[in-house]
């Protein structure tokens, strides 16, 4: 049974549409607080890798879940055109920011998101994932609008975009 919050969600969702603005989306999470219960059945954990999982998809937009292990990251990535907003539901998020430098990736920043922390991305190439000295499971909420298309024809396109290599320490940025 899909929680009344997750409904409320994605009517508003619905409503807004693909012209949503980044600050209605971001009020939108503070407005129905969505929590690890209404999640259940969409969170999954596997000792393989983290896992996303869709609860709902639009033309406009897709609402996912990710279950991410203590050490597991995601690889490094862009969003292509789609704006990304994340609410961390359960346990502690680390982030990694980089700048693109001639294709390759340069860390930037290295922040975490503590449970509750609701942000959006926009045009960021960024690693997300739990770390692996952390005790708990995070569970992670995600909309992104457009959704995110995933062309299977193509291995540099993998769930989210352009994945990213990152600038060796020894290769000197111009
Ligand atoms: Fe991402």
């Amino acid at each position: 049974m899909i929680a009344q919050s997750l409904k409320l969600f994605s009517r508003e969702l619905d409503l807004f549409g693909s012209q949503i603005l980044n600050s209605e989306l971001l009020d939108l999470f503070n407005r129905i607080p969505i929590t690890r219960d209404d999640l259940e059945p969409w969170t999954v954990f596997d000792p393989k890798g983290y896992t996303r999982t869709i609860i709902r998809r639009t033309f406009e937009h897709e609402l996912i879940c990710c279950g991410w292990l203590p050490g597991q990251f995601s690889p490094i990535h862009d969003h292509v055109r789609s704006r990304s907003f994340v609410n961390v539901i359960a346990g502690e998020a680390t982030e990694y920011l980089f700048d693109d430098i001639q294709g390759f990736a340069k860390l930037n920043l290295v922040r975490t998101l503590t449970r509750g922390t609701v942000q959006g991305e926009v045009g960021s190439i960024h690693r997300f994932g739990n770390a692996p000295l952390n005790q708990d499971k995070l569970v992670t909420l995600h909309v992104y609008v457009p959704p995110i298309a995933v062309d299977l024809s193509n291995p540099n396109v993998y769930a989210g975009g352009k994945v990213y290599e990152e600038l060796p320490a020894t290769m000197p940025a111009k």
